[in-house]
């Protein structure tokens, strides 16, 4: 009875705009930026879109799988598919690492809402390298302040989700995405304007390998985890809103590909700026929140740029929100037999709660920022738990689920939508990738971050 009344996606538009919502997020406008930066440029988009190839699509093709073959929440599937079976697990993983991605990704996001306020403001008008460093400390320490923000984009995350599947995900995605998108594309051509700005095409466009490091590659494969929302159920999750007669591989493979030029765009958002002002392209995490408006405010319409530009970054991160504690509230709903209602207000307290422990030890210098544990600070230990851990784990599992405990021909008869679609090469492509490929890349990246394999 409750199966029957679950709802759905209404169309392959709106899958198509969720799915890219989950994945766009401060994936591409924060980490992406900075990691291309400090790895090389197009040398390492090289290398992730080969990472995005040969782990992230087969992933995610099976996660869409997973979710739409059984309709259920991330544990209720695994139930469904293996009863009473260790691989319960992946559902568990995934249920912890949404709570610990939360945590930390609520807090960023707080200082991207915070970030808007003050462009708004005019905050940034005449700001120096002293001036731009103080304030983002200022607002990342706060102590006050930084929980506020993260309280409310909480507020925000959860009242889209309380609205539901149609009324409130797909709704909202297919607004904001397609407005993420022109706002980008705004800020492009006022980077591309700038005199010098050839220069920070070459860095992002050309090709130089001297660059990378092996840790690159590392770095890369694991972004690309992060960026697509792999390897917790998200994508589990959503699947099981997907309409019957969407072409999985097709949808992963455009939702990939929308992401990476997301990420892209940003870049030639952001590094033209960079290198007209003789800025460090490297600068790392802070390249979003101190060089960003120290660069646009030397912008004629500069301001505005900012306003938009951090408006687009809130967006962003806003969607990817709403699919992670998504996973947590079809969960609750489906196996605890909470109201959607109740299931969100719930959770957002408990992640309000625990996530003022990441909020208070963002920095060295914040209220907690000297209790460690295994030698991190709360914020870093859920950011590095989660993703360089579980993340990898629970993709592995994935994998090795999906390669070799689930026959071919079941596989072959959910992805071809019960025979409708000709698509056996890519079937048939998507099965090697993910038995011979993927697990094997996996278990060296993940052997790399917990410190066994080194390079
Ligand atoms: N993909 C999002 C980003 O790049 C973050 C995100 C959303 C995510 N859902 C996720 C990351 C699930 C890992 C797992 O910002």
């Amino acid at each position: 009875m409750k199966n029957q009344q679950r709802e759905t996606f209404s169309s392959g538009l709106a899958v198509f705009f969720a799915t890219l919502g989950s994945a766009v997020g401060l994936g591409n406008i924060w980490k992406f930026p900075y990691m291309i930066g400090a790895n090389g440029g197009a040398a390492f988009l090289l290398i992730y879109f080969l990472c995005v190839l040969f782990v992230g699509l087969p992933i995610m093709v099976s996660e869409f799988y997973i979710g739409r073959k059984t309709r259920k929440n991330v544990i209720g599937a695994m139930k469904q598919l293996k009863p009473n079976s260790a691989w319960k697990s992946i559902g568990v993983f995934g249920i912890i690492t949404a709570y610990l991605i939360m945590f930390f990704y609520t807090c960023v996001a707080g200082w991207v809402y915070f970030y808007v306020f003050k462009a708004i403001k005019g905050d940034f008008s005449g700001v120096t390298v002293e001036s731009s460093k103080a304030m983002f400390g200022a607002a990342v320490v706060g102590p006050i302040s930084p929980i506020i923000w993260q309280i409310i984009v909480l507020t925000v995350v959860s009242a889209i989700l309380i609205m539901g599947v149609q009324k409130g995900i797909e709704k909202v995605t297919k607004t904001l995405m397609p407005v993420l998108f022109l706002l980008i594309i705004i800020c492009d051509i006022r980077a591309l304007m700038l005199p010098g700005s050839s220069e920070g095409l070459k860095f992002l466009f050309k090709v130089d390998f001297s660059m990378l490091t092996k840790q690159s590659i590392l770095m890369a494969l694991g972004l690309a985890f992060f960026k697509l929302s792999l390897g917790m159920g998200t994508m589990v999750t959503y699947g099981s809103y997907f309409t019957k007669d969407n072409n999985l591989i097709n949808t992963s493979v455009k939702v990939a590909l929308s992401d990476t030029l997301v990420s892209v765009l940003a870049g030639i958002a952001i590094f033209p700026a960079v290198f007209a002002f003789n800025m460090k392209p490297g600068a790392g995490p802070g390249l979003l929140f101190m060089t960003i408006p120290l660069v646009f405010s030397k912008i004629p319409f500069g301001n505005i740029l900012l306003v938009l530009f951090f408006i687009l970054t809130s967006i962003a991160a806003t969607t990817a929100m709403m699919s992670i504690l998504e996973v947590l509230i079809a969960y609750f709903t489906e196996e605890k037999g909470l109201s959607r209602k109740k299931a969100v207000i719930f959770n957002a307290i408990f992640i309000a709660v625990i996530g003022v422990l990441a909020s208070l030890s963002a920095d060295s210098s914040s209220i907690l920022g000297n209790i460690k544990i295994f030698g991190k600070g709360f914020f870093d230990l859920f950011d590095f738990v989660s993703s360089n851990i579980l993340m990898p784990i629970g993709g592995l599992l994935i994998a090795v689920f999906m390669g070799y405990m689930v026959k071919k021909d079941e596989i072959r008869h959910e992805l071809s939508n019960h025979g409708t679609l000709n698509i056996d090469w890519a079937i048939n492509l998507y099965y090697f990738i993910l038995r011979y490929i993927a697990p094997v890349l996996l278990i060296i990246v993940f052997l790399n971050s917990i410190g066994i394999l080194k390079f």
